[in-house]
């Protein structure tokens, strides 16, 4: 039972996309297990673009079910038009299957983000105003629309009626009735063929020894348990959040991937001891093009923190380690790593989760020197410039994890997949 969960290891913008794109050729399931439209992937193939927000970008392959699992929060018109213009670019692609289980966000949910985060003042968590925390604050209520209701017209209309009365006492412009339920009877219309028993049949697949690739949305270190609280998303990015979202067993579960950049990238607010400013942090944003794909908000850019990925891999047992965005760093004279941190005047080694002392934390950074070539254009490990090697040998060392996958370009064709042995158990 070849299964593979792709996580990405700090804040997300990890790349995680193109290597779920690429990875999809070999596999029969693309699973999509937490978040919403929040999270967004930009896929280069066959010289066209493709971003995704909701669905697996896995689709892209005819062979493929790409799945959207019961840990997921669905924007219905934000699907459509997102499957529209996927088809638009490209007619044949693979299925899509939408677990009955997932949650419904309404326009209602991004009213509230956006009230919330206006009611936090200082402390905004520069949400991504899709309306994703309030959509997970029903469901954790236990008062959300699932899609089982949603594509039942007299279900719809009777929870609809009382979660939107609810939501309205709260809302600076009251949305009326009769519209939102038209409109989002229509969605249901269109939904209704793809909505079905996920659950079940990932199992299935699973059981009967189909490949299946499940991806998370955003990075480990925005996980609402493990992340750096309140600073998170709602859901579980997590490797373990594969299992919430999808209904698998721990058991089932063969090799897990984490995505990191060759430096460190965070949007929102929150701390992030390794952050660079200036000349250098807008060189290396302008060169890897980091702006969101969801919002086109700036990444913040630091190097890369090595304490941070090691607790990471620790949390997420990664088997192995994808590092992306290689080429964007050449032409620096040198390049820093995180190590440690420096916490009130004493040494850490570790990752803390107390945020007061990642708030203090100033980092231990170790110098490498840098390269010059163009690496965009090689195509294995071993042609790598030594400095280039030393810093993905010190990535390995320090995390005592193994890298997998090499990435020095958003094209297919620019992925080093040097341990293919570590990705699929067959
Ligand atoms: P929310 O998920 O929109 O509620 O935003 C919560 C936090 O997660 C904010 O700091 C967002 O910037 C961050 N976030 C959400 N989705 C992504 C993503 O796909 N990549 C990176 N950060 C994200």
């Amino acid at each position: 039972m070849p299964s593979l969960i792709i996580v990405g290891a700090l804040w997300g913008d990890e790349a995680k996309g193109k290597l779920v794109d690429v990875l999809s050729e070999e596999a029969d399931y693309n699973v999509r297990y937490s978040g919403g439209n929040n999270a967004g992937h930009t896929v280069q193939a066959d010289g066209e673009s493709f971003k995704f927000h909701l669905i697996p970008s896995g689709i892209l392959h005819p062979n493929i079910t790409a799945v959207l699992s019961a840990g997921m929060v669905i924007c219905p018109k934000a699907l459509l038009d997102e499957l529209e213009t996927t088809l638009a670019k490209r007619p044949r692609i693979g299925r899509l299957l939408i677990s009955g289980s997932a949650h419904v966000v309404f326009p209602y949910h991004r009213q509230l983000d956006a009230l919330e985060e206006a009611e936090r003042g200082e402390n905004k968590i520069g949400t991504t105003s899709r309306g994703i925390g309030p959509a997970y604050q029903d469901k954790v209520a236990r008062s959300g629309i699932r899609m089982w209701d949603f594509i039942h017209e007299e279900r719809l209309r009777e929870r609809l009626k009382s979660s939107l009365a609810a939501k309205n006492v709260r809302l600076k412009e009251p949305i009326g009735f009769d519209a939102l339920f038209e409109e989002y009877r229509g969605y249901a219309d269109r939904l209704r063929e793809f909505v079905g028993e996920a659950e079940w049949e990932v199992a299935e697949a699973v059981r009967s020894g189909k490949r299946v690739l499940m991806e998370g949305a955003q990075g480990a270190l925005l996980d609402l348990d493990i992340g750096t609280y309140p600073y998170v998303t709602s859901s579980h990015p997590t490797a373990a959040g594969a299992c919430l979202g999808t209904g698998l067993t721990p058991r089932a579960v063969d090799n897990v991937l984490g995505v990191c950049v060759a430096y460190t990238t965070r949007v929102g607010s929150g701390p992030f001891p390794t952050e660079l400013c200036g000349d250098l942090a807008e060189r290396i944003r302008s060169v890897g093009n980091e702006f969101g794909v969801s919002t086109g908000r700036p990444r913040r850019i630091g190097w890369l923190d090595l304490t941070a990925l090691k607790f990471s891999c620790r949390m997420n047992g990664f088997t192995s380690l994808a590092v992306t965005r290689l080429d964007v760093l050449s032409g620096l004279s040198q390049i820093a790593v995180g190590v440690g941190y420096e916490i009130e005047g004493r040494r850490s080694d570790q990752f803390p989760t107390d945020l007061w002392k990642l708030e203090h934390a100033e980092p231990v950074l170790e110098y490498l020197p840098g390269w010059d070539a163009d690496l965009t254009k090689l195509s294995s490990r071993s042609s790598l410039p030594k400095q280039a090697e030393a810093l993905l040998s010190k990535i390995e060392a320090f995390t005592e994890t193994p890298i997998s996958i090499v990435s020095i370009g958003p094209d297919r064709e620019q992925t080093m997949i040097e341990r293919k042995d570590l990705l699929w158990r067959d």
